[in-house]
């Protein structure tokens, strides 16, 4: 008797747990990238590190191999909604144009120098002054964020370096607990150019080699951001790079920002390390969470995502939620439905046949123990 109901019900199960780890296994493909195997060549003394081989960071610099590292992946489903995390508030972003700054190939990325003059004002209690900005991107065919969100890498990563003003300058700051406050930002394709990152990009071409600079006219930064700054999730975490310290209060948007494809292919294609070999996949593996918690701004509820996006902004993982209560609507329409015939064809056998067969057919639709 048991049998007769047991029939059905481990069809939806056996689909979730296939879902689920098909979602799993997607959600971590880029963690590792083949491209580690390649060890790179090096002149004797030469103390570079690569993006070709971030797991052997900690060998030359301790922090790397460190408890409260960055990148994580943020998996929105165990954040922690926290009230008191108020909107970021930004002051002295808008740059004129006839303040210029200088904008770096390093080697490893493209960095903007801030005026001092840039800071964090809101959002919380202590002050952090502006020092650089940065990106991480990935290539013309793969991305390349450092903070995933639900397993989904995004097209690049803006990073946006301050130090707590308690302390005298960047240096002072960098190695301290509470020495640094990075915003970060996904950046995604979208249908129209990026007026901002324009400012930046067409200047790209100017520094293809490692070490070349360029001076640039001034603009709004704070047009490089979301526009909501006040959708966030925070963690203690790290620089991303060598020396690795664990000195970063990260505020990581939840809105994104839209860049055409071809700005984003101009991110992508225009640099070069090493003379000559293109700067790609600069992006750093994610780092385990160890005990630390992801704090959101924000309660992550569907009805409320779905007012998250705004002009041009959008925020694409709520599809995979609506997919999967379509999918799961279906597949208990489908159950029902095969529980009926299945009543009705052994009421049916029951009035035709004796009791010896009837139960052989039963145990055979069981399948109940293979799927556990
Ligand atoms: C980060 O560390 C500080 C100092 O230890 C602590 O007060 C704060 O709660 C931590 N933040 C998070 C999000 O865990
Ligand atoms: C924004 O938050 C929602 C709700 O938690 C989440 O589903 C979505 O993936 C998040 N997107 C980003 C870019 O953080
Ligand atoms: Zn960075």
């Amino acid at each position: 008797m048991r049998l007769r109901v047991s029939l059905p019900v481990p069809i939806p199960v056996l689909v979730l747990i296939l879902a689920a780890t098909g979602r799993a296994a997607a959600g971590h493909g880029h963690d590792d990238d083949g491209e580690s195997l390649h060890s790179e060549e090096r002149g004797p003394g030469d103390s570079h590190w690569s993006y070709e081989e971030p797991e052997r960071w900690g060998e030359h610099y301790l922090a790397c191999s460190g408890t409260m590292q960055s990148p994580i992946n943020i998996e929105t489903e165990k954040t922690i909604f926290s009230p008191q995390l108020r909107p970021i508030q930004l002051s002295g972003y808008s740059l004129p144009a006839s303040k210029k700054l200088k904008l770096k190939n390093n080697g490893h990325t493209v960095v903007l120098e801030l005026p001092e003059s840039l800071a964090i004002t809101g959002g919380s209690a202590q002050q952090y002054r502006a020092v650089q900005l940065h990106l991480h991107w990935g290539s013309p065919t793969t991305a390349g964020s450092e903070h995933t969100v639900n397993g989904k890498r995004f097209a690049a990563e803006l990073h946006v370096v301050h130090y707590n003003t308690k302390y005298d300058s960047f240096k002072a700051a960098v190695a301290q607990p509470d020495g640094l406050a990075v915003l970060g930002a996904f950046l995604e394709v979208g249908p129209r150019e990026n007026p901002f990152y324009q400012e930046i990009l067409k200047h790209l071409r100017k520094i293809q080699g490692e070490d070349e600079e360029v001076l640039v006219p001034g603009f709004n930064i704070a047009g490089l951001l979301p526009d909501s700054l006040h959708l966030y999730f925070r963690y203690n975490g790290s620089l991303t790079t060598p020396p690795c310290f664990q000195s970063v209060t990260w505020t990581v948007f939840n809105q994104t920002v839209m860049l055409s494809h071809d700005q984003i292919s101009v991110l992508v294609t225009s640099l070069q390390y090493d003379y000559g070999k293109p700067l790609q996949n600069n992006f750093r593996p994610p780092q385990g969470l160890h005990k630390r918690w992801v704090l959101a701004s924000f309660e992550p509820t569907f009805s409320r995502e779905r007012q998250v996006p705004t002009a041009g902004q959008t925020s694409s993982s709520f599809h995979a939620g609506d997919v999967l209560a379509v999918v799961f609507g279906v597949l208990f329409a489908i159950t029902a439905l095969a529980f009926v015939f299945y009543v009705y064809k052994h009421r049916s056998q029951n009035a035709r046949l004796d009791s010896p067969t009837k139960s052989k057919v039963i145990y055979t639709a069981a399948t109940t123990e293979n799927t556990a």
